[in-house]
């Protein structure tokens, strides 16, 4: 078989180098890929949202299966497009992306459905926003309501930043349209679950559990990033977590697009938090997470090649999934500075260290081949380091000993990656 990965970061690593474990693929390609790809894929330079030239590739190649990693071709219709080619294709089409694609539509679904979530209202008023503001109970959450690379949601301590916030995205429009309506919610408190699960439209199937650290800096400081690491399984996702969820959150959200005549195929992610008052989704998104995939897929033993043709052939009530009884820990070695101003291009070494270790791993997130052929930085994020332990703690001295074997010029981790588990 030959597959195509659309996308360039740590989670389109960590997923080619799982579809390479496949003995049904013979060739992988990546659109666009990065350096560390190239290992096990043929970067092609086409970017993510070039649809119609990516679906000329794939007939071009007789490409068997494509797998779309990122949110923003997603929820533009790449996979209609691939579709309508007659072109085999992993992921939801545009009328399903839109679960991730639109906070205020996902909102509604899970107030019609029943699906346990925050207290919301939506708005495409800024003054109707700020009037409900004057007399809503602090803190509060305001959420852009399209993408906006992780960024547009804003949890406001007083009235006077929630006002601040309401301007930002609907009268400056900071994240362009993606503001033209927003979702202003309770503002929840509790620990933060990631649950990934493949989708046929109709059965779902549930991966093991983890959890990101979403802020710059340690203790949870710092501004909001894409991810500085993750840790899987989570210890706080319990057995009667998940009988919860499994009761009240993943069938119901599956059956609910169904019904809305959305069939969602591909993967759903679950942002949860645990409150007091049970599991609530925080959000959804309409692929894999990054840098979750990073923890997730190294600790599943199926073939993902199965899984994935199973999903678009609607026959996933054959599979079951299986994860090894140990743990990962991916750790994230951005540029010193992100997710604001940051260098780029330094050289990289030390990636001789992960070779023939097993258990170890070097996901590329932003990195680029220089013209002297030098692995050099290309981004905020550049790797993620993850290790495998049999349990969280041995993971975790696994991957922070590994860090010491990468060396770039900015170099700049979180310390505290995992410290969750200590309480758990
Ligand atoms: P989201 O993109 O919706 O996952 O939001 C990004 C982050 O903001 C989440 O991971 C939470 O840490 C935080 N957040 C979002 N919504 C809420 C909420 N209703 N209450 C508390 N924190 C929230
Ligand atoms: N790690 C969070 C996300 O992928 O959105």
């Amino acid at each position: 078989m030959k597959v195509l990965i659309i996308g360039s970061g740590g989670r389109e690593h960590a997923i080619a180098w799982k579809v390479a474990q496949s003995p049904k693929v013979d060739k992988i390609y990546c659109a666009p890929g990065n350096a560390g790809i190239s290992q096990y894929a043929e970067c092609v330079n086409i970017g993510a949202m070039e649809f119609e030239k990516l679906a000329a590739f794939a007939k071009e190649k007789e490409i068997d299966l494509t797998v779309v990693g990122m949110d923003d071709p997603l929820v533009g219709g790449v996979v209609d497009i691939f579709e309508s080619q007659g072109l085999k294709v992993f992921g939801p089409r545009k009328n399903a992306a839109i679960l991730e694609g639109s906070k205020a539509f996902s909102k509604d679904l899970m107030k019609k459905y029943n699906i346990p979530t925050a207290a919301y209202e939506n708005f495409t008023s800024p003054e109707e926003a700020l009037a409900y503001l004057e007399t809503a109970k602090m803190p509060i959450v305001l959420k852009a309501d399209g993408l906006a690379l992780g960024k547009g949601v804003l949890i406001c301590n007083t009235l006077e930043e929630a006002k601040e916030g309401v301007k930002t995205l609907m009268l400056d429009k900071q994240f362009g349209s993606a503001g033209d309506e927003i979702v202003i919610e309770e503002f929840m408190v509790g620990r933060e679950v990631s649950v990934l699960s493949f989708v046929d439209g109709n059965t779902i199937r549930i991966m093991t559990s983890s959890q990101d650290h979403k802020r710059a800096k340690d203790g949870d400081q710092g501004l909001n990033t894409g991810g500085m690491g993750t840790f899987s399984p989570s210890p706080f996702y319990t057995k009667q977590v998940d009988e919860f969820c499994r009761e009240n959150i993943y069938q119901r959200t599956v059956d609910a697009m169904k019904a809305e005549g959305r069939p969602f195929k591909g993967i759903i992610f679950f942002g949860l938090m645990l409150t007091e008052e049970g599991p609530k989704v925080l959000e959804y998104n309409a692929r894999f997470g990054d840098p979750e995939t990073q923890v997730v897929l190294p600790r599943m033993k199926n073939d993902i090649v199965e899984v994935f043709e199973a999903c678009v052939d609607g026959k996933l009530d054959q599979i079951q999934l299986e994860f090894d009884h140990n743990a990962a820990v991916c750790v994230v070695l951005a540029s010193d500075g992100y997710p604001e101003h940051y260098e780029k291009g330094y050289p990289i070494t030390g990636f001789e260290n992960f070779e023939n270790k097993s258990g170890y791993f070097v996901f590329h997130a932003g990195t680029k081949f220089d013209e002297a052929g030098r692995i050099v930085t290309n981004g905020g994020r550049v790797l993620g380091v993850t290790a495998l332990g049999e349990d969280l703690k041995k993971a975790r001295e696994n991957a922070y000993n590994a860090v010491q074997w990468i060396h770039f010029e900015n170099k700049y981790m979180r310390n505290d990656i995992g410290k969750a588990i200590d309480e758990a």
